[in-house]
């Protein structure tokens, strides 16, 4: 008989059979920096994330480095918002100054930006607007500045989540012609409008004031089309691929692990983890646990990294 039991009879056994394993170094913590200061806010929906002023961001990388997670995602919130979004492209900005202090604090971190215009933005969609519409090729300079202005400032990749087309080529040549031809570009490539980024907008700040990100963030339903995405963007020179929700999107992982041999990431994105916060509130869910295996079924699919709110949890769960 086929007895696939004999291999699962002791944990040594399991162990030594075990597919795959998250590691430490696969973890991707986003932080939010916001301007103005002694900030510690809360995130009300994301218990344990947190929103930090610069002259506290120390508490934060030493608890990350402490932790032996090595790359964070940074996110900006300025106190400045106009309808071009200046402050995302502004040398001084919230984020390219967190990124310097990031990279004082802990030089050896890879400090990931991400580049959009929603956080920055008076109507808080992720690119220019005019009529109600949000334009794609008015949008590509702005974005290219702030990702300059971001490696600039010391970011050792840039993660453009716009959804746009055409940034990524676009970035990648301003970046080139700056003086940053090595500086990676993590591509936000198959990213959906998604319900599952409430949390997200509450913690930076970005919910748009009319309509919805449906003209530019994909259509939940298409697999397919988010194949394309990924390879238009391979195709534009992207280093890395997100496939951004993570955990309701891990078939388009999948299909991405067999068709591309770029890096990928699954971005576990904040509504995934504040469902999860919540249930473990409640003591219907073992927490950690739980996370373990949505960690672990990331990487099943194909997942090279993870980014998630998790990462600081997962690191110290890992190093029991
Ligand atoms: C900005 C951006 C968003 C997220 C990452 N970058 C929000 C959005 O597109 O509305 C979502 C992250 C999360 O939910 O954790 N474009
Ligand atoms: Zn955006």
């Amino acid at each position: 008989m086929k007895r696939t039991r004999r291999l699962r009879s002791s944990r040594a056994m399991r162990d030594l059979v075990r597919e795959n394993r998250v590691y430490i170094d696969d973890l991707v913590y986003p932080v939010f920096v916001a301007e103005g200061e002694n900030i510690k806010r809360p995130v009300e929906s994301m218990p344990g994330v947190y929103q930090w002023s610069l002259d506290r961001i120390h508490e934060l990388v030493n608890e990350v480095t402490g932790c032996g997670v090595k790359a964070m995602l940074v996110f900006g919130i300025p106190l400045h918002k106009d309808e071009t979004g200046s402050q995302a492209y502004d040398p001084d900005g919230i984020a390219q100054r967190a990124v310097r202090r990031i990279k004082d604090l802990a030089p050896d971190m890879v400090v990931i930006s991400d580049v959009c215009l929603c956080e920055y933005t008076s109507h808080g969609h992720c690119g220019l607007v005019e009529h109600g519409r949000i334009l794609n090729d008015e949008t590509l300079p702005l974005l290219a500045k702030a990702s300059v202005s971001l490696a600039n400032a010391g970011a050792d990749m840039i993660a453009p989540s716009d959804m746009m087309d055409g940034r990524i080529g676009y970035i990648r040549n301003a970046l080139d012609e700056a003086g940053f031809a090595n500086t990676p570009i993590m591509a936000y490539s198959a990213k959906f409008a998604s319900s599952y980024y409430s949390p997200f907008r509450d913690a930076a700040d970005s919910a748009p004031a009319f309509g919805d990100r449906k003209t530019y963030q994909m259509d939940p339903a298409n697999g397919r089309e988010a194949v394309r995405e990924c390879l238009i963007d391979a195709g534009e020179g992207a280093d890395i691929l997100i496939i951004k929700p993570g955990l309701p999107y891990l078939d388009v992982l999948k299909e991405m692990s067999r068709k591309s041999l770029l890096p990928l990431a699954s971005y576990n994105v904040s509504g995934e983890y504040s469902m999860v916060k919540a249930a473990a509130r409640q003591g219907w869910i073992d927490e950690k646990r739980i996370v373990m295996e949505n960690m672990i079924a990331m990487k099943r699919a194909g997942a090279d990294i993870i980014i998630t709110y998790h990462a600081l949890d997962v690191a110290r769960w890992l190093a029991e």
